[in-house]
Formats: C-alpha cells, structure tokens, sequence
C-alpha cells in the first residue's frame, strides 16, 4: 500500500514537473499575448484567502504548503492589523466608478443567442494574468459547451499602491503602468471589469456588490452565472448537467455551504471579527466564496437585497447576510469543493493530480495556473482520463482514501 503511495507521488511529481515546463514553453511561444508584469509581491502568500472563517476547520498555518505555492498570488491579503474604525467609518461609501467596463458582455453583438447560459465571473487582481490567461483557455473558455453559451468576466479592483492619488513620481509611473496593461488585456480578451477601489482581501465585499449590479445591468437575462476565484478549476461540462434540470426563473444559490460557522474573536487571525462589529455568535448559512453557481433570478432578488445589507468585511459571509434577507437558504452541493484541497499533506496534494478525482467534481479550489492546466490537458486529452469508475460520481461523499 505505503509502496503503491510512493510510486504514485513519483510518477505525479513526474507529471508535475513536466507540465511546469510545457507551461513554460507554452507561455513562451505565446509571448505575443499581453501580460501584466506583476509587480514584485511585497507580502507572502497568506494560506487561502477566501476559506472563510470556517471555525471548526482552521487550516494548521504552520503546516507545509505544497511545493508550488510561490505560484499562488499575493494579493489581496491583509497586510497589518485590521482597522474596524477606519471599515466603520468608510463603510458607507459603496459605490465606485466602473473604469473599465465589457457592455456587450451578455448582447453577443447581434450574433445570435446572445443571451448567455452561463456567466462566469472570476475575483482576479491585476498582478494574476498568468491565472487569467489559465482560465480563458482551459475551464473558462467562452462559447458553446454542451450546447450551453458561456461567457466570462475578470472582476479586479486598483492594485494597492497603486491608488488614484499618487503624490510620488513612481506612484504615477505603476499607476499608468498597470492602467494600460489591464486596457491592453480588455482589448485583447474583452473579459475585464475594473471598478475604482483598492483591491484588498476586506474589499472583496465591494466586489462582491459591484458585480452583482453590474450583472443586473449589463446582463440581466443570463440564465445562470458561476462566481468563484481564480484558483479554482470549475467541470463546467458537470456544472451544465447540474444546472439543465433547473429554472432559472426559480431561486437557486448552490456551492460549498457552510452552517453555524462562529465568527473569529481571536485577534491574530485574518478572520477576527470584534463583537462590536458582529455580536451574534454564529454566520448565517453562506456559500464558501471560492465558487457557487446563482439563477439569473437569485442574481436579481440578490442585487436589491444586498444594497440593503451593511457591508461586512468577509465577503462570502457578507453574501449569507443577503441571503438571509431574502429568507434563502443555500444549497449545498458535494461536488464544490472550495475548502479542503490545499490540505497541508501529501497525499491530498497527489489527489489533486488525478484527473479522476476532478472528472467527479465542480469546483475545486486552490490551484495554481499550471495545475489547472494539467487538469485541463488530462481531462481533455485525445485519450479522456482512464478512470477506476467508468462512470462520474459527483455525489458521493468525498474521502481522502480509498
Ligand atoms: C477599500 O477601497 C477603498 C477605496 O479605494 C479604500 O479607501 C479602502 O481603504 C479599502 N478598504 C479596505 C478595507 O481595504
């Protein structure tokens, strides 16, 4: 057994590495394609910012990460100490201009069947192109799948340090900088959104309430839209069939849902929430902001609600307290996994290289560029995956060994 283990993590180290470098290779041969130069990161990598202030399972920060966490991006991360105050006081100022926009995103330009089935919107920041470029060519593709029309948006915000008011020559230089990278990418891919705000992990919520009005304006007959991070690796094909029976006309708000979860009173961590700001002792029901799929008339009944809502720094937390507005309960899924997978253990991480293990699921979260590419080749590789179960298993409960 503990043999079989070992010749398994050889063969997928194999793989690992001989995909960084086909990756590499690749992103050299597509040199033509702009790219954001991302600006050096000032901070490591925190673990996992979007796995939400799960409080019965919160990831051992001392633990190893898998070997390719340098891939990982830095921001947005809290960088210091949180300053509630500084939330209280701003927090009423919700509304940002949209800089830089997609209007056709959802008219298809008089093609027909503009009106898209799917919306895919990804949380991306400028520095993260290489994600980007991951996902509009593997999982994120736009067109027909399975019959179904998708499109995809990026939703970023201005890269801290790079604000609107640089005093400082050098601030003014990355501001022009990143601006015409990030217009370059939106004339080349038309999948940017960019709203005025510091893109930091406490405004994701901002985010989070821009997209939703921007998607009820500029996309308001999408039947369904998937929301998730960059990190993720989405089985859209598995995702359609678990949304072809439903209504979108209907309320739906499926993902990896998380119930009774505490809020964080401790101090040091990047989820602690002060009484003051939150007294109750537990969340409402959210979906794990890492990806969860919304009917187009869920992402109405949402915008209003959400307007209505005081912002709460933890975004997918802050999109539960909408919900609960609403009288909503979310729906879990088995097959969104947005906790879990970045399992400070090697065998979880030889898990993620079975291409098996991501046929099954929906969403998977925690990768780097090159992991979603592997996945993507070996899934729709000229072969398929040759898999133990012929067919699909979506809804059984996950176990780390089999
Ligand atoms: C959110 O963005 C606004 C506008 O850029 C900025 O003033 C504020 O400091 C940001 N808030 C946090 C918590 O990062």
């Amino acid at each position: 057994m503990r043999r079989r283990m070992r010749l398994r993590r050889d063969a997928s180290l194999t793989l690992l590495l001989g995909t960084a470098l086909g990756f590499l290779l690749y992103a050299q041969r597509d040199g033509a394609a702009p790219t954001t130069s991302a600006p050096p990161a000032r901070v490591r990598a925190a673990p996992r910012p979007t796995s939400g202030p799960r409080a019965f399972q919160v990831p051992d920060a001392g633990a190893a990460l898998p070997a390719y966490e340098e891939d990982i991006p830095a921001p947005p991360t809290p960088t210091g100490p949180f300053d509630f105050g500084r939330y209280l006081r701003a927090k009423d100022q919700r509304r940002f201009p949209l800089l830089i926009n997609q209007p056709h995103k959802c008219r298809g330009d008089g093609a027909p069947g503009g009106r898209p089935d799917l919306l895919i919107a990804v949380k991306s920041v400028a520095a993260d192109f290489e994600r980007r470029q991951a996902v509009r060519q593997t999982w994120g593709a736009e067109g027909r799948v399975q019959g179904a029309l998708v499109r995809r948006v990026f939703l970023l915000g201005v890269p801290r340090g790079a604000g609107t008011d640089a005093a400082d020559g050098e601030g003014a230089g990355t501001r022009t900088h990143w601006r015409a990278l990030l217009g370059a990418e939106s004339r080349a891919f038309a999948d940017i959104l960019l709203w005025a705000f510091d893109d930091t992990f406490f405004n994701l919520t901002l985010k989070e309430i821009h997209f939703l009005a921007w998607a009820s304006a500029f996309c308001p007959d999408v039947r369904f839209v998937f929301k998730g991070d960059a990190d993720v690796f989405v089985h859209v094909g598995n995702l359609l069939e678990f949304l072809a029976p439903r209504d979108p006309g209907q309320d739906l708000l499926a993902g990896d849902v998380i119930i009774h979860a505490r809020p964080i009173r401790t101090r040091a961590s990047k989820y602690y929430i002060p009484e003051a700001v939150y007294g109750l002792p537990s969340y409402p029901a959210y979906a794990g902001g890492g990806g969860f799929v919304l009917s187009g008339a869920t992402l109405r009944r949402l915008t209003r609600a959400c307007a209505q809502v005081e912002l709460f720094p933890i975004d997918d937390v802050f999109l539960g307290m909408c919900l609960q507005r609403l009288r909503l309960t979310p729906e879990p899924h088995p097959a969104f996994r947005t906790f879990g997978i970045s399992q400070p253990s090697a065998a979880p991480h030889l898990r993620t290289f079975d291409p098996c293990f991501y046929r099954e699921l929906v969403v998977v979260h925690g990768l780097s560029a090159a992991d979603i590419w592997l996945m993507w080749r070996l899934l729709n590789g000229p072969h398929g995956p040759a898999c133990a179960h012929s067919q699909p298993v979506a809804a059984g409960p996950f176990q780390w060994d089999s």
